[in-house]
């Protein structure tokens, strides 16, 4: 299942609000049309987000003022913050939307159809780089995974979050595919049900066996033995290994500190953000009251109640096993080993 695909000029992302009941593809032909599909999150998960917003920047090019190269950059750069502004936490889109500026800026050339074509040939390159980050992710991840797992995953870390395969679900694809006869239970991922509408659906897509719970049942899931080990993405990895990911994420990975289940996080390096020295300074994105307030178009809570509705949440890097990257898995001390794998590629 194609999260997003490039069709002659146009962006097609696949509409992840509609998902589990209908698969289609919303046509992009300009980069606020793409700004808004992020926003609303039609199109959802960081490193899809990072590579849709890398198609966002060519649409904006496409449609640039060529009076002058000034006046072109400056529209770019323009798109650019339109598409930064359009989600805090994860940095894959503010990773990607850099990294084409920074291709528009050391091409050294004035002529725009020749920019043009290099920022897609770039974006392209953002979206290909992804899936084979994610098909390297699971060979190293899946060696963690012993024969017969049952494994919990929070939100949606899958194809549908990527440009495919997908990071925590990447894993376990490789798993299965590696004989290993996984399972998996998906927690629905409230408020808006990552788990039951997209995690669930995409593991039955691809035959791999998925039992679906609410949230509030992982404890007790675990205090069972139900779960051998817990695999989750991320929307940012700070410098010691803190790490934001979906809201729920923080109180899984502390019951399976009790329990003495592994918590595992595999995320591309275009998650990990060095600038930031710890969780506390990683944004966290605050999302609409009525996300809370209703369950789809129904109304469960009462007309004007006050709702905090935080869309991520930071887990300590104390709670984390390791970290499974495209470069190897990653085990504490993370402050050293992080750097130490991104200086040498
Ligand atoms: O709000 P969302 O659905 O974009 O949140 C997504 C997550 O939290 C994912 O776990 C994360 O982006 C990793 S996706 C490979």
């Amino acid at each position: 299942m194609e999260s997003m695909r490039w069709e002659n000029g146009v962006l097609m992302l696949l509409d992840q609000t509609r998902l589990p009941g209908e698969v289609y593809y919303k046509p992009c032909r300009d980069y606020r049309e793409v700004a808004e599909a992020i926003k609303t999150l039609r199109v959802r998960g960081a490193p899809a987000i990072g590579a849709a917003a890398a198609y966002g920047m060519v649409l904006g090019a496409l449609s640039a003022n060529y009076e002058s190269i000034e006046k072109y950059l400056d529209d770019v750069e323009k798109v650019g913050r339109v598409l930064k502004s359009t989600r805090p936490t994860a940095v894959n889109l503010a990773w990607a939307v850099d990294r084409m500026l920074i291709t528009l800026r050391n091409a050294g050339i004035r002529d725009f159809k020749k920019l043009n074509n290099i920022l897609l040939e770039e974006a392209n390159k953002i979206y290909r780089e992804d899936i084979d980050s994610n098909r390297k992710m699971g060979q190293y991840g899946q060696e963690l995974i012993p024969k017969g797992a049952s494994i919990l995953t929070h939100c949606n870390a899958g194809a549908l979050a990527t440009a495919g395969y997908g990071t925590a679900l990447g894993v376990i694809r490789a798993a299965q595919e590696a004989g290993k006869e996984v399972s998996v239970y998906a927690d629905e991922t409230r408020p808006l049900l990552q788990g039951a509408r997209l995690t669930a659906w995409e593991l039955m897509q691809d035959n791999i066996p998925v039992t679906l719970i609410t949230d509030n049942m992982v404890g007790y899931l675990m205090s069972k033995r139900k779960v051998d080990l817990v695999i989750v993405g991320a929307d940012r990895i700070a410098a010691n290994g803190d790490v934001a990911n979906k809201i729920g994420t923080y109180g899984v990975a502390v019951l399976a500190k009790e329990h003495k289940i592994p918590f595992y996080v595999a995320a591309p390096f275009s998650t990990v953000d060095l600038d930031l020295p710890n969780g506390d300074a990683i944004p966290i994105e605050e999302r609409d009251a009525n996300e809370v307030t209703a369950f789809g178009s129904v109304m469960v809570a009462p007309e004007g109640v006050k709702v905090w509705n935080p869309a991520f949440d930071v887990t300590p890097n104390k709670l984390v096993t390791a970290i499974i990257t495209e470069k190897g898995v990653i085990k504490p001390e993370y402050k050293h080993n992080l750097r130490k794998l991104t200086d040498n590629p």
